[in-house]
Order: C-alpha cells, then sequence, then structure tokens
C-alpha cells in the first residue's frame, strides 16, 4: 500500500514506519519536528535497509498538506501526529485544540478532497476517563479530565460523525494503553525532551544516572502493592497492531474503537524491580503525593483486536524492560 505517516519521526510512528518498511509498504512520512528529529531516519534505513520519504511539514498547513496528498499516491493514513503532555496540556490548552483537534480536521479535509478515505488514528486510554472498572471495554462511556484527553475524544466524535456521514471512509480509533520498549535493535526508542511525564522514561533515566530518583505516586491505592496498576504494551506489538488495523480497514463498518492494550496489568513497584534486576542498576525512589488526575488500575479487554484485527500482544514485561534498557544505555542522550 501507498501510506502516508503523519508524526512518523516519533515514539510510536517510527517504530510502525518500521514495520510497514519490512512488509514492503510505500512509507511517506509528514512531520514538523515539534517533538521528533530527522536523527531517526538513518536508523530506520539501518534497521529496514530502506528509507521513507520525508516531508518536513505542519498538518496544520493546508496548502503543505494538499501538496503532499497532490504529489504522492496514498492509499491510507496513520494519523499518529500530536501534541501528547497531559501537564502542558492544562497550560496551553489552546494550542492543543489547534493541534491535535484543527490539525486533524484539516487533513481530513484535504483526504476528502484527494478521495483519500482510509485513515487509523492514535486514540488513547484516556477517553475511557475516571469512572470506569478495568477491563476497559470499547462500548464503555468516555470522558476526559485534561484538554489532551478532551482533544482524543472530540477526534473520535469527529471520526464518528465523519463515517456516519459518508460510508465510504474506513475509520480505525485505535485506544492505545501504555506503550513502552523500544526496536529490539536499540535503534529507536522514546526520546522525551526535558524531564520525562511517563513512568519508564523515568525510571531509565534514573537507571541510567540523568535523574536521581524516582517519585513514585502513591502507595495507597487499592492495588497488589498500592501503586498504580497500568497496562504496558510493547511499542512493537503496538506497531504490529497498526499494521493489522491497516489490512484490516476493508472489514471494519463506518468508524470502529479499539482496544490495544495486552489485559495485564502491571504496578509502579513491579516495574521499577523488574528494571532493577534486568539492568543490574539501583532505582532510587521515594513515595510521593499521589498526582492529580491518576486513578488506581487501567487495563484493557483486548478481546475486540483479537476477534476483529487478529492482533494480540506477544511481548511480556521482561522484553518490554530489555528493550527499553538496551535503548537507553546505548542512546544515554537520546538521538543527540
Ligand atoms: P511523539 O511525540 O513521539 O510523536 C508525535 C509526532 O507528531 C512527533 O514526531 C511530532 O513532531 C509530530 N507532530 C506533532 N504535531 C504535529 C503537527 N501539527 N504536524 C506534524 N507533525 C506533528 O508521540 P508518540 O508517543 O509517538 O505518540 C503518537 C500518537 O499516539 C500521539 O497522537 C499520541 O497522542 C498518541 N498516544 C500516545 C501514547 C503514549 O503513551 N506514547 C498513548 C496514547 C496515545
Ligand atoms: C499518562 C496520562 C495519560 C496518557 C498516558 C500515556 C496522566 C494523568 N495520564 O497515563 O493521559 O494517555 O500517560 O502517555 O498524566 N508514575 C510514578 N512516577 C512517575 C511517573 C509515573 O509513580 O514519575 C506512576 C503513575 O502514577 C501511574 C504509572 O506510574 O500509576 C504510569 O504513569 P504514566 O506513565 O504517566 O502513564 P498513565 O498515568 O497511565
Amino acid at each position: 500500500m501507498n501510506l502516508l505517516i503523519t508524526g512518523g519521526t516519533g515514539y510510536i510512528g517510527s517504530h510502525t514506519v518500521v514495520e510497514l518498511l519490512k512488509l514492503g509498504h510505500d512509507v511517506a512520512i509528514v512531520d514538523n519536528l515539534a517533538n521528533s528529529s530527522t536523527q531517526v531516519l538513518p536508523r530506520i534505513e539501518q534497521i529496514t535497509g530502506l528509507s521513507p520519504r520525508f516531508i518536513e511539514a505542519d498538518i496544520c498547513d493546508r496548502a503543505a498538506m494538499d501538496k503532499v496528498f497532490s504529489e504522492n499516491a496514498i492509499d491510507a493514513v496513520i494519523h499518529f501526529a500530536g501534541l501528547k503532555a497531559v501537564g502542558e496540556s492544562n497550560d496551553i490548552p489552546l494550542s492543543y485544540y489547534h493541534n491535535n483537534v484543527s490539525g486533524t480536521v484539516t487533513l481530513l479535509e484535504v483526504m476528502a478532497e484527494h478521495k483519500v478515505k482510509n485513515i487509523v488514528f492514535s486514540s488513547s486510554a484516556t477517553v475511557y476517563g475516571e469512572n470506569n472498572q478495568s477491563p476497559l471495554v470499547e462500548t464503555m462511556p468516555t470522558s476526559a479530565t485534561n484538554p489532551y484527553g478532551q482533544t482524543k475524544l472530540m477526534i473520535e466524535h469527529i471520526l464518528f460523525d465523519l463515517a456516519k456521514s459518508d460510508p465510504e471512509w474506513s475509520i480505525a480509533c485505535l485506544r492505545y494503553f501504555n506503550p513502552i520498549g523500544a526496536h529490539e535493535s536499540g535503534l529507536i526508542g522514546e526520546n522525551p525532551n526535558g524531564i520525562p511525564n511517563n513512568l519508564l522514561p523515568y525510571v531509565a533515566q534514573v537507571a541510567v544516572g540523568r535523574l536521581a530518583q524516582l517519585q513514585i505516586f502513591g502507595d495507597d491505592y487499592d492495588t497488589i502493592d498500592g501503586t498504580g496498576v497500568r497496562d504496558y504494551i510493547h511499542v512493537v506489538d503496538l506497531a504490529l497492531g497498526h499494521v493489522k488495523a491497516l489490512e484490516s480497514l476493508d472489514k471494519i463498518d463506518g468508524c470502529q474503537a479499539i482496544n490495544l492494550g495486552t489485559g495485564n496489568g502491571t504496578s509502579v513497584l513491579q516495574i521499577v524491580e523488574q528494571f532493577k534486576q534486568t539492568a543490574e542498576r539501583d532505582i532510587p525512589y521515594q513515595i510521593a503525593p499521589r498526582r492529580a488526575g491518576d486513578i488506581a488500575t487501567v487495563f484493557a479487554n483486548a478481546e475486540l483486536a483479537n476477534n476483529l484485527l487478529g492482533w494480540q500482544a506477544e511481548r511480556g514485561l521482561v522484553e518490554m524492560i530489555t528493550d527499553t534498557w538496551r535503548w537507553q544505555s546505548q542512546n544515554p542522550n537520546g538521538f543527540e
């Protein structure tokens, strides 16, 4: 297939591009480099022996997007481009609504003009809000507690309405749980700007000596050891979920939300313990107050992805942490 990957130089995008190139797809990336670097491109080439086309452009820039669709044959889009930091979204909500929501509307309008009506969208388990009990099922009510989550929810609504209005659209909204890990080569991985917000990059930077100690946000939750439980999924499994979603778009009627998770929960302390064993490094930590907006336990019901896409996560926690550590220890300063 001829594919356009927005946000394709980012963390999940770059891993997905690798899997798509390996399968012989033609890949063009559009990214404005807001949270990534072109240094990932030679790494992708090193892994696959192939290079995707790279176009530096903003999805909000209608003329640039029109040019992309005029100059490239495109059968389907995987839409990763977006801002994703929850805390930052509280401080600069308009940037999040503009970039994520308006940017997606612009992308969809240009796609419609060029009669490209197949899209896989990066949604998030954040759309389940605070009031559902795990395992989370796609049919549960959705809500959001911060501007980032609102943008994901709004885009889902836009995509559902679009599919309802025109049966030619085939849309998969993939609700990711917690992507971690890196490519087994150690050549590509997550490269957050500044101090990481998410657990795994934080732990990895403590292990490598860039950060002094982890703050564990709460040890009094009603969980196995009092710390928060999440459904961590290997980024390569997630990438393969996108491949399956693309291959299944013709089976999807309109717009379909699909969880991509493992169905298993792991606590913060279990992550720390596994990381210590894998990296053979101490991970100093301190118990801190709960983080606003966190809930005790989040994990997926992953049956729909299995039934509809024929996909399930294959990589376990040890592999996720081994690959995170390989990436972090071989690239202590990311791509720099
Ligand atoms: P990332 O920041 O590494 O990748 C996103 C990419 O989009 C970056 O390369 C960035 O430069 C680009 N981008 C942002 N705004 C753009 C714009 N206006 N035009 C063009 N490019 C733009 O993030 P990621 O972790 O790879 O996440 C990819 C997608 O998955 C995002 O939409 C994110 O919200 C969603 N998601 C991520 C997680 C997670 O934990 N990583 C969980 C759920 C959902
Ligand atoms: C967070 C976001 C969510 C987003 C997801 C993936 C919040 C409230 N939620 O989810 O919207 O979709 O990232 O990008 O920010 N933890 C620590 N210390 C740390 C970091 C995290 O103890 O320094 C704990 C958290 O309290 C949580 C677990 O580790 O229990 C995982 O946290 P994180 O990686 O931030 O993911 P989520 O909270 O699931």
